[in-house]
């Protein structure tokens, strides 16, 4: 069954091979270790563009703005599970992965304005959201948190999980940490089952 499975993740990061993208790759392990492949996408690499709000999905549920976002939306239609990676920058969710979450106000329309549900495949929807900030301060968590359930609420995934670490700040100082890198491989493979 899990072959079956589409994942896909989304890393908010710009860093490659810093913290966030350190614990996205031990979830792809673990997601992987269950016999499953992931589609990533690298948000900082590519072209998205913030939401116009030009009101162009309030009729169609369908964004007017030909991107990468593109392939994005059919992604997300089609995904059963969801991996969000992000950073805390100023107690929120990173500016990289904020622009692609925006852009799902067309879906927002879709379910809302238009009335129409995002069907999920046979094996449900679920989420998994990963938080990395460096200071240790809660608000930033509280923050990226209620952003992020907004996101997958809007995309139809109705429940997901959180892996949230503080006080990590240097590129990949996350090895470092006691626990988290055997957390997010084994949320990883639970994410599946
Ligand atoms: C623009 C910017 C803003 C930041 N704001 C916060 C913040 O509000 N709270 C926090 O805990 N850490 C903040 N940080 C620190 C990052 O969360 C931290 O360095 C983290 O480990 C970066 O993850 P990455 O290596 O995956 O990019 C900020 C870093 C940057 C560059």
């Amino acid at each position: 069954m899990p072959d079956h499975i589409k994942t896909i993740a989304f890393l908010g990061s710009p860093r490659k091979d810093g913290n966030t993208d350190l614990l996205l790759q031990e979830v792809i392990k673990g997601i992987e270790s269950a016999g499953a492949t992931v589609k990533t996408f690298r948000l900082n690499l590519m072209d998205i563009k913030p939401c116009q709000n030009c009101g162009g999905c309030e009729e169609t549920g369908e964004c007017i703005i030909n991107d990468n976002m593109t392939e994005i939306y059919h992604d997300i239609r089609t995904a059963d599970r969801v991996v969000l990676a992000s950073p805390v920058f100023f107690f929120s969710l990173s500016a990289q992965t904020k622009a692609m979450i925006d852009r799902c106000q067309s879906f927002w329309c879709e379910k809302y304005l238009l009335k129409k549900t995002i069907p999920g495949g046979e094996f449900g929807r679920k989420g998994l959201l990963l938080l990395v900030g460096g200071m240790k301060k809660e608000i930033g968590i509280e923050c990226s948190e209620s952003t992020a359930r907004a996101f997958f609420r809007t995309i139809s995934v109705p429940e997901h999980s959180t892996l949230s670490y503080l006080g990590v700040d240097a590129k990949g100082a996350i090895v470092e940490h006691p626990s988290a890198l055997k957390e997010a491989f084994e949320a990883g493979r639970k994410l599946l089952s």
